[in-house]
Formats: C-alpha cells, sequence, structure tokens
C-alpha cells in the first residue's frame, strides 16, 4: 500500500485551508505530522480519509484516484481516529469494537464471525484493554477510553490508518505501548499510517519520517534527524529549541519561546 498526495487545496468557506499539499507515504511507512494549532493537520487528515472533499488535488491509493474506489472498499482500507469520540455512544467497548468490523461483514450476517471475535480479542490485548470490554463507554478514563478508539482502529486490520492526536490522554507507557505497535503493525504488513502529534519527542521516536505543516503547507518533510536538526522548528513555532542526543537520536527540547 502507497499513498500519493498531489496538490491538495482545501477551503473552509472562502479561506484557504490547505494550500498545494503534496506528499507520499511508502509502503510500512510511519509519517508524522507535527506543526502548530491550527496548520492544518486534522483538515489534512480528514481530506484523506475522504471525509472532506479538496476543492483541487489528488490523492492516489496504490496509484488509483481514491474517488474511484467504491465507498465500501475505502472504509475497510482507511481508517480515520478522531481524537473526539462521544462516549455518550449506549455501547460497550465489545459493541463499540465490534463495529469496526462491519466493512467485513457479509450484508446479512447478524452474530460476529470466529474472525471478528479473534480480531477484537488479539487487538483488545495489544492495547491493554481486554479487562474492559464488558464495559460502557462513558465509565471509562479519559485514557482507557483513548486506547478503545484507537483498538477500534486496528480491530478494522485497514491499510491506511490516520491518527489524530493519538497521545493526549495516555500516560508515559501508554504513548509508548500504543505508537510502538503502530510502527510494528505497519512496518510488518507493509501498511501506511499518518499519524498527527504534537508530542516532537514520540515523533522523534517513531516517525519514519516527519512533515511540518505550518499554515497550509509542507514546509519540511525528512527524517526526524533531517527535520529536527533544521531551524524549521524553531521558525515554525516561534521557540528556541536545544537539539540533545540520545541513543543516536536527535531529540528538540523546547526551551524558550522567542
Ligand atoms: N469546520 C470548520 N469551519 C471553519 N474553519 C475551520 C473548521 N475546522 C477547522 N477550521 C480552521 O481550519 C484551520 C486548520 O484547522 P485544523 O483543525 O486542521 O488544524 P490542526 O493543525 O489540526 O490544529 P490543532 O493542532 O489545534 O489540532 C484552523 O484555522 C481552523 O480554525
Ligand atoms: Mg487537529
Amino acid at each position: 500500500m502507497r499513498i500519493r498526495i498531489r496538490d491538495i487545496e482545501f477551503y473552509y468557506n472562502s479561506t484557504k485551508i490547505l494550500d498545494g499539499i503534496t506528499l507520499e507515504v511508502g509502503e510500512g511507512e510511519n509519517l508524522y505530522i507535527i506543526g502548530p494549532n491550527g496548520a492544518g493537520k486534522t483538515t489534512l487528515l480528514k481530506v484523506i480519509a475522504r471525509v472532506l472533499e479538496p476543492l483541487k488535488g489528488v490523492v492516489y491509493i496504490d496509484g488509483k484516484d481514491y474517488r474511484l474506489y467504491n465507498p465500501r472498499e475505502l472504509a475497510k482500507m482507511i481508517s480515520y481516529v478522531d481524537p473526539h469520540v462521544d462516549r455518550s455512544i449506549p455501547s460497550t467497548v465489545y459493541h463499540f469494537l465490534l463495529t469496526a468490523r462491519y466493512p467485513h461483514q457479509k450484508s446479512l450476517q447478524i452474530v460476529e464471525s470466529e474472525d471478528d471475535v479473534v480480531a477484537i480479542d488479539r487487538v483488545a490485548k495489544a492495547f491493554g484493554i481486554d479487562h474492559l470490554l464488558d464495559r460502557r463507554l462513558d465509565q471509562l478514563s479519559s485514557g482507557e477510553l483513548q486506547r478503545v478508539v484507537i483498538a477500534r482502529a486496528f480491530v478494522q486490520e485497514p491499510e491506511i490508518v490516520l491518527l489524530d492526536e493519538p497521545s493526549a490522554f495516555l500516560d508515559i507507557r501508554y504513548r509508548m505501548e500504543v505508537l510502538e505497535y503502530v510502527k510494528r503493525f505497519i512496518s510488518s504488513s507493509n501498511r501506511v499510517a499518518i499519524v498527527a502529534i504534537h508530542d516532537l519527542y514520540l515523533a522523534s521516536l517513531y516517525a519514519d519520517r516527519i512533515a511540518v505543516l505550518s499554515n497550509g503547507r509542507i514546509v519540511a518533510v525528512g527524517t526526524p534527524e533531517e527535520v529536527f536538526s533544521s531551524r524549521v522548528i524553531e521558525d515554525v513555532y516561534g521557540v528556541k529549541i536545544e537539539l540533545i542526543q540520545i541513543n543516536g537520536r536527535y531529540i528538540p527540547i523546547p526551551v524558550e519561546t522567542r
């Protein structure tokens, strides 16, 4: 699976939000998108998920214009994880996870198949939510709910995973576990992940490449080392950065605002 994004322009009302976005994400790649609040990260993920329609530009999935896939095919292929979950959905964790299997189910199927049960069981264990399966969504802590919502994307077994701020509510161990799982799943199966994140440290640990978005434009793309050792982070965020090196990784530490 590969994605090619070509010259995407997107407007809310008459305001240009995405301005000529061109990006490629290759097989097995974890691309992280960073950038200030309001830069357009969520909008770009929603365009790739086909939740929003761009005014110009095309997204190609395995060389094919994504508008040419039928909606069911696309729903099976792409999973977009919204950071805002409606926890008032009157559902148990198990049934919420099961809804991710709809694209796999046969049209008249009423009960879950063996494959559905196996997928839910495997992912629930990996995300440390197997003890929560009978709980209702409104009875979970913020971090538990976030793990459930991310897990749901993987229950779908999508080819393309789009994660918007997946780490916001997670403690440090789960931040690492979740992103490690994503990386392993994606790189071992030649799928694609695009992750929008604010935490530069997590990006330095788990991104294969990082794209920096600012005012609706991609201003830098490269390995964490390339991106973080350039001045682009200081320029885009308006903060002074010290770069520290640990285990061969370059980690930007913001030290003061400019
Ligand atoms: N529904 C909407 N109608 C009008 N403008 C919107 C809408 N949603 C977002 N915007 C604007 O589009 C721009 C990009 O928003 P977007 O949510 O993509 O940014 P982001 O990079 O995800 O920011 P954050 O880091 O805060 O999540 C912002 O200026 C925002 O105010
Ligand atoms: Mg956002």
